[in-house]
């Protein structure tokens, strides 16, 4: 097992009618941004509860934060926080809410000249923050739980990530029933997040940490156990909770403590988005069987021990066939054909890209601009 350190800070509220939580939560002195998305809270009843808990304290309200959060809008969200001397940030909806809430904190306390250096730099500039506290709407991403927000930049098309202590959420709400709502292409999207997220601290090789690797796969077994109950039927409590509470693990840090993690799936992914438009999770599923593959030598191990103990098969080979066959059962494509995207042009886009920036991404540091391009080619 490698050396690690392992602190999470935020503090987790979880169930039914949890929202009012957050009238104690947030500090009486504190004068609030509420910040949330394209408007679904408005339907489904989160928005009014927010509202009733928040009553009493200042807020300033800004809706508006689109899937894939624009720099371009978190800037106008930092000129408001700026303005009216806001000093919290309550982020509610789902992980491009939260990204957003986290680099808006972060760049309100920003003392270069030019934010965008955050991202540039994944955060490593980032000295202070203000505090963010969050309500979740949709499982997914894990931003409720840790340091990462991802902001695209229309001007450019770029999507980068950053990283910062700081951003952690001081807390995070999450009520199981606020999900309801959401269309099935959204907990599809959830339930491929989470499960990327696991295999992207799992699926490198063997390190000698046998707890994080059964924690994984508990996650995966769960997450496979309960997707085709929570997408047929939105409002069986039981199945939305631990829904949420898995996505919440497979990405708080602690699988991934001790052990070598892999992320090439995710980097490529993010470079798909920002020149296609895919939805991250859409982009996943393209682009992580092609690693496995690409990477079949360094990970056969470690892919076998997961098709034995998550799907009772035998190879390495079969575990792959296996992983595609789950994300299609679910509604969910792995190839650009599916989308009428020529892989030979994101092949190119995409290695340019990393050959411009020098990136290099995977355990072994090996997923440079050729191998992206070899293995977006091998998903046409
Ligand atoms: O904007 P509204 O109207 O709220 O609608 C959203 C949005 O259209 C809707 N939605 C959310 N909760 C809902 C709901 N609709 C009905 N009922 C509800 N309860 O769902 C749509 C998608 O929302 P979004 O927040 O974009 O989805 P997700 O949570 O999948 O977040 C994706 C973003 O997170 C980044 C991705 O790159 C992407 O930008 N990621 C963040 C990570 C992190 N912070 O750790 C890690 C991930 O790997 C990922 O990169
Ligand atoms: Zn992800």
């Amino acid at each position: 097992m490698q050396n690690f350190s392992y602190k999470n800070p935020t503090e987790i509220v979880f169930g039914k009618g949890t929202i009012g939580a957050i009238k104690n939560l947030i500090p009486r002195e504190r004068s609030v941004l509420f910040l949330y998305g394209g408007g679904s809270i408005k339907k489904n009843g989160v928005y009014a509860q927010v509202r009733a808990a928040l009553k009493g304290l200042k807020v300033s309200e800004c809706g508006g934060i689109e899937a894939n959060p624009l720099y371009e809008t978190c800037l106008r969200a930092v000129a408001i926080v700026k303005k009216e001397k806001l000093d919290f940030i309550l982020a509610v909806g789902g992980g491009s809410v939260l990204d957003a809430g986290k680099f808006i904190a972060a760049a309100a306390c920003f003392k270069g000249k030019d934010p965008w250096e955050i991202l540039r730099q994944h955060g490593s500039n980032v000295e202070a923050a203000l505090p963010v506290g969050a309500v979740l709407t949709l499982p997914a991403t894990g931003s409720e739980s840790n340091g990462n927000s991802v902001i695209s930049r229309s001007a450019t098309q770029e999507k980068l990530h950053f990283f910062s202590k700081h951003v952690f959420p001081v807390f995070s709400v999450l009520d199981p029933e606020t999900t309801y709502s959401l269309p099935a292409k959204q907990v599809r999207n959830g339930i491929v997040d989470t499960f990327v997220h696991v295999m992207e601290q799992y699926m490198t090789y063997n390190s000698g940490a046998p707890l994080q690797d059964r924690l994984a796969e508990s996650l995966i077994q769960t997450l496979v156990e309960l997707a085709p109950v929570t997408l047929k039927e939105p409002e069986d409590y039981e199945a939305r909770a631990t829904f949420m509470w898995t996505a919440t693990l497979a990405l708080n840090t602690l699988i991934g403590c001790g052990v070598p993690q892999d992320w090439s799936t995710h980097m490529i992914g993010h470079e798909l988005t920002a020149f296609y438009g895919l939805d991250h999770a859409e982009t996943l599923a393209i682009v992580m069987p092609g690693v496995w593959q690409y990477k079949f030598a360094a990970k056969k191990e470690k892919l076998a021990q997961y098709g034995r103990r998550v799907w009772n098969v035998k190879t390495a080979r079969e575990a792959i066939a296996k992983t595609e066959k789950f994300f299609h059962a679910i509604g969910m494509p792995t190839r650009f054909s599916d989308y009428k995207i020529a892989a030979s042009e994101a092949a190119e886009k995409v290695c340019q890209r990393f050959h411009d920036r020098d990136d290099a991404f995977g355990e072994h540091q090996d997923i440079t601009a050729s191998a992206a391009k070899k293995i977006l080619l091998s998903r046409a």
